[in-house]
C-alpha cells in the first residue's frame, strides 16, 4: 500500500491584493497560467463523424481570436491509425500561407508519431517558404510552428498507441527532436498514462513518469506535458507524482499538465498542480477529446472551466472566457454533440438571460 503526500489544499494560491500589487515581474509571472488549446488535434481525433477540412479550419480561427497562443492544430498520423486527423496537410499548409488574424503571437502545434510525420510538415514548410518562426506584417501577429511528440509510462499503452515499447518509442524520438533543432523547431514531449492506463491499471509508477520526462528533456524537448490519458488521476496520486517529478530534478518551468475528466476529478488535479507551482495547462475547448487506445476515457479538461477555475483564484490566461464558450457551444453543435463544459453553458446562459 503507498502512502500517499499530504495535500495542503489551496490556501496560498490567493494573494491579497496589496500583496499582488507589489509584486516583482516574477511574481506577475507567476499569475500567469499558459494555456494549450489542444480541442483541434486531441478534441477531434476520437470524434466518429467525419469532420470537414473546412470546419477544423473555421474552429482554429475562432480559437486564434480568444487570446489563446498555443493551438494543437492536428497531427502527422497515417489516415488508417486515425482517421480524423487525415486534413492535417492542408489544414498546416493554409496556417502557414494565410495564419488566422490574431493581437499575438501564436503557436500552431502538429503531433507527430515518428520521423515521417515530422517530414510531411517540413516538405509544406519547405513547399510555402514560412519558416518555424515566422513573423507577420504586424509583428505582434506572427506564428511559430512547433510539434508534439509522445512516449507512454507503460508497456501496453505505448504498444497500442505506438506499436512499439517504451525503449523503441525513444529512440524513434531522439532523430526527431534533432530534426526539429535544425529547423528551429519548438519541441513538446507527452508522457500518456502517467496517472492510469487502460491495459494496466490506475497504479502507474511515478519514478518511470519522471525518468520518462527525463529522458525527453535531455533529448531537447522544450517542455514536456505529463498527460492523464484516462482520467484516473487522483489529487494524492497527481501530488505524488508532482513530488516524483520534483525529487528527479525536473523543473515545473518544463513542465505542463494535460488532464482528461473522465472521472470528474480534471479541476481537482489541476488545482494540484497549481498549488504544486505548475503554471502550463492543456485543455480543449468544449471539453472534446479522447484517444482512440484509450477505450473510455472521456474529453480533456473543458478551456472553459480550466479558464473560470484560473481566473477565480486571481490568476490570469489570457484567454477571453466568453469567445470561448461561444465556440464550445458552436462546435458541440457542429459535431451533433452536447456542450460539455459547464462554465461554458453557464457563461452563455448568464449573457443570455
Ligand atoms: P506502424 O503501422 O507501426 O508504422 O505505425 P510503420 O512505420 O510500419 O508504417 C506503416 C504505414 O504507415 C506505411 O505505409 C508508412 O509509410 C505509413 P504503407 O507502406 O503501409 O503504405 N506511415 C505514415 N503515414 C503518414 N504519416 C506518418 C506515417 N508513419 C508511417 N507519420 C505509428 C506506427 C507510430 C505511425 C502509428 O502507431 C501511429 O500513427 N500512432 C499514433 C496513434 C495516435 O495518433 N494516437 C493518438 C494521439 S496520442 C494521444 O492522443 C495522447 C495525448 O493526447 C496525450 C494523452 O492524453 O495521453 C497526446
Ligand atoms: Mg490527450
Amino acid at each position: 500500500m503507498l502512502t500517499r503526500p499530504r495535500l495542503r489544499f489551496f490556501t496560498a494560491l490567493r494573494s491579497p491584493i496589496s500583496t499582488r500589487r507589489l509584486a516583482t515581474e516574477s511574481r506577475l509571472a507567476s499569475d500567469h497560467v499558459r494555456i494549450v488549446e489542444v480541442g483541434p488535434r486531441d478534441g477531434l481525433q476520437n470524434e466518429k463523424q467525419s469532420i470537414s477540412m473546412e470546419t477544423k479550419l473555421d474552429m482554429i480561427q475562432r480559437l486564434a481570436k480568444t487570446g489563446v497562443t498555443t493551438i494543437e492544430a492536428g497531427s502527422f498520423v497515417p489516415a488508417k491509425w486515425v482517421p480524423q486527423m487525415a486534413s492535417t496537410s492542408e489544414i498546416c499548409q493554409k496556417l502557414l500561407v494565410s495564419p488566422p488574424s490574431a493581437q499575438h503571437t501564436i503557436a500552431y502545434n502538429y503531433l507527430v508519431p515518428n520521423i515521417k510525420g515530422l517530414e510531411s510538415l517540413v516538405k509544406i514548410m519547405d513547399e510555402t517558404g514560412v519558416p518555424a518562426d515566422a513573423t507577420g506584417v504586424d509583428s505582434k501577429a506572427a506564428t511559430t510552428t512547433e510539434i508534439s511528440l509522445f512516449a507512454a509510462a507503460t508497456e501496453a499503452f505505448s504498444k497500442a498507441n505506438t506499436n512499439c515499447t517504451i525503449a523503441e518509442s525513444l529512440e524513434r524520438i531522439k532523430p526527431i527532436v534533432a530534426l526539429a533543432k535544425t529547423r528551429n523547431i519548438r519541441v513538446r514531449g507527452y508522457v500518456s498514462v502517467a496517472l492510469g492506463c487502460p491495459y494496466e491499471g490506475p497504479e502507474v509508477n511515478p519514478s518511470t513518469v519522471a525518468d520518462i520526462t527525463a529522458s525527453l528533456l535531455e533529448m531537447g524537448a522544450d517542455e514536456v506535458s505529463v498527460a492523464d490519458t484516462t482520467g484516473m488521476g487522483t489529487a494524492p496520486r497527481t501530488m505524488e507524482l508532482l513530488q516524483a517529478l520534483k525529487a528527479a530534478g525536473i523543473a515545473n518551468t518544463d513542465l505542463a499538465l494535460h488532464f482528461h475528466d473522465t472521472y470528474g476529478q480534471a479541476l481537482v488535479n489541476t488545482l494540484v498542480g497549481l498549488e504544486h507551482g505548475i503554471r502550463i495547462f492543456d485543455s480543449s475547448v468544449g471539453g472534446l477529446g479522447g484517444c482512440p487506445y484509450s477505450k473510455g476515457a472521456t474529453g480533456n479538461v473543458s478551456t472553459e472551466d480550466l479558464i473560470h477555475t484560473v481566473h477565480s483564484l486571481g490568476m490570469h490566461t489570457g484567454v477571453n472566457l466568453e469567445e470561448m464558450s461561444r465556440i464550445g457551444s458552436w462546435i458541440s453543435g457542429e459535431l451533433g454533440r452536447a456542450n460539455d463544459s459547464r462554465a461554458g453553458k453557464a457563461t452563455l446562459g448568464r449573457l443570455s438571460g
